[in-house]
């Protein structure tokens, strides 16, 4: 077991800083890109405070399948363009989304969800997966959330 608790608080760039350099430790030594995806979901799951859902959606076949993740069940296929996450890998930018009800087509796993940040994973300039991150509090994400998610894509896009 392995515990990343960090003080309540936290400032977003400390916050970030340490959660990148507990994925680059979890991560490094390990090539089975599924063990890599379950502990990155749980690692942003403790680390990353008011989320109600953390994971990945992996291309496969041209479109999104659900990969590992925290949280409650969710849909498990996603066509490119669609909801969030589609919408995310179809452009390969970032979605940051302050009120998911306002995002037309957004596709609600939990109804809980309020606001959702999707970050593009990409190898080589493909996207190959995304990083999904919900919050049941509207407008939780901001740019230091983006900033910090990109990070973390771009270090583990060759490790899952
Ligand atoms: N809300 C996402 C679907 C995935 S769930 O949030 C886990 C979307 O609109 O793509």
């Amino acid at each position: 077991m392995h515990d990343f608790t960090l003080p309540q608080g936290l400032p977003k760039t400390e916050l970030y800083r340490e959660l990148l350099a507990a994925a680059d430790a979890l991560t490094g030594d390990e090539p089975d890109g599924i063990a890599n995806m379950a502990n990155l979901a749980a690692l942003v799951w403790q680390l990353v405070p008011d989320l109600n859902w953390a994971g990945f959606y992996r291309m496969v076949g041209g479109e999104l399948v659900l990969g590992p993740f925290c949280g409650k069940p969710a849909c498990i296929r996603i066509p490119l363009g669609k909801g969030v996450c589609g919408t995310a890998a179809a452009s390969g930018e970032s979605q940051l989304v302050a009120d998911v009800h306002a995002f037309p087509g957004h596709i609600a796993c939990d109804a809980a969800s309020r606001s959702e940040l999707v970050v593009p994973v990409r190898r080589e300039g493909a996207v190959i997966a995304v990083i999904d991150l919900d919050s049941p509090l509207p407008a939780r994400f901001d740019a230091d959330d983006q900033a910090g998610f990109e990070a973390l894509a771009a270090l583990v896009a060759s490790r899952i």
